[in-house]
């Protein structure tokens, strides 16, 4: 373990920080499961009856509930409410980072200096930022993942971070577990050959869904990319005060300066509904020219509209793309993944994906079933199971 501080807790809310905090975790609760509850309960027995009797059949997309949830009040409700709770998740942390950023910033500078966990951090100011993320603020978080004010800023990874745990505290399944570490342990009981030595992970922010793959395969030679240069340096200080050694580079992921063959292991999370179609097939082309023979490709998405169980399911799954500064969202989900693998080099039979529930929210018994195929896990919403899909070399 090092002595420097680590950034992580230079993050101190007074009572009324995180009062305000805690109040936008529990009303994003109320929306997500109770009202979100509330709203299926009056498309079951009012909207859609109303659908079959006008169309004789029942909606068979999500864009056909759409349609009629529009001009629906509960809709409209708590879309709005959803909107506006999203918001006040970044706010909510926003006036302490502020006040703390100078004391962060000096955290990170030690950190890189010190590089006691023998990681490091190599930004490039001429990296190529995609539109995507610097045209808007994706998903409405102010100033997105790459925007620096002052030097040495590390302000927006702070607001992620921080904003993250607001936007998932009043899940009480999402406290343990995460995808990292629910994906890394699904394939550790799945493939219990597979020892990845070298592992890259792209967009990876903070670094912490990466942090939980290592902890399960610990000693891999770890790299973390993305173009946000305050995250990357919040992700370099976090992995050096809690003894992680990552080599994390600003960098582009359709053009990465990795040489061919190089990982054992490639992951993302939470990253490709954020990238257009076009800049995605690039971005698989890479991680199959980077990856080793036998390597594998595995990520974190919410999942396509094949395998959700209905367009009611997807209709809520797709607000979003709509409301949430997503634009990819919809395109994400409605696309042939493994089409888009193979396109990118993969063979279609090499081709993986599963659902299995948060680790550590089932027992570790129950989890291996579903891992297996011999338990049935639950529906992939509010963090309660996991969609992953890639590719082996
Ligand atoms: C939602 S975040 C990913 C979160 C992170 N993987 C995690 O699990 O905490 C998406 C990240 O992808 C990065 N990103 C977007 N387009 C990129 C690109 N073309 N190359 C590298 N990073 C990119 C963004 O800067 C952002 O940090």
């Amino acid at each position: 373990m090092s002595n420097i501080k680590n950034i992580e807790t230079v993050f101190d809310p007074t009572h009324d920080e995180a009062a305000r905090q805690r109040y936008v975790s529990v009303l994003r609760k109320r929306i997500l499961l109770d009202y979100a509850r509330d709203m299926k309960t009056v498309y079951d027995h009012a909207i859609e009856p109303r659908f079959v009797r006008k169309n004789g059949r029942k909606p068979k997309t999500g864009n056909e509930v759409r349609k009629e949830m529009l001009v629906q009040p509960i809709f409209q409700e708590w879309s709005a409410l959803r909107h506006n709770a999203q918001l006040m998740t970044w706010w909510s942390v926003q006036p302490e980072i502020e006040r703390k950023l100078p004391e962060m910033i000096q955290v990170a500078k030690d950190a890189s200096d010190a590089n006691p966990a023998g990681g490091s951090l190599r930004l490039d100011a001429n990296v190529d930022i995609p539109q995507t993320v610097t045209e808007l603020d994706v998903h409405l978080m102010p100033g997105c993942f790459h925007s620096e004010h002052v030097a040495d800023d590390v302000a927006q990874g702070a607001v992620y971070h921080h904003g993250t745990r607001v936007f998932s505290g009043g899940l009480a399944h999402r406290h343990r577990g995460g995808w990292g570490a629910t994906a890394a342990n699904a394939l550790r009981i799945k493939y219990p050959t597979f020892r990845p030595k070298t592992y890259l992970d792209l967009g990876c922010t903070v670094g912490r869904e990466m942090f939980s793959v290592m902890d399960v395969y610990p000693g891999m030679e770890s790299h973390g990319i993305d173009v946000g240069a305050p995250c990357l340096r919040y992700a370099h200080a976090l992995a050096e005060a809690t003894g992680r050694k990552v080599h994390f580079s600003q960098q582009n992921a359709e053009a990465l300066d990795f040489p061919d063959n190089t990982f054992d292991l490639v992951t993302s999370s939470f990253f490709f509904h954020e990238i257009s179609v076009k800049s995605s097939a690039k971005i698989l082309a890479e991680a199959y020219r980077v990856l080793k023979p036998g390597g594998l490709m595995i990520n974190q998405e919410l999942p396509p509209v094949s395998l959700v169980s209905g367009p009611y399911e997807d209709f809520v799954l797709d607000w979003d793309a709509y409301y949430n500064n997503e634009p990819f969202y919809y395109q994400f989900r409605h696309q042939d993944l493994q089409k888009k693998f193979v396109d990118a080099g993969f063979k279609a039979k090499n081709y993986v994906q599963f659902r299995v529930p948060n680790y550590g929210t089932w027992s570790d018994d129950l989890f291996a079933a579903c891992v297996r195929g011999d338990a049935v896990p639950p529906e992939v919403s509010n963090g309660q199971a996991w969609f992953s899909f890639g590719a082996w070399k």
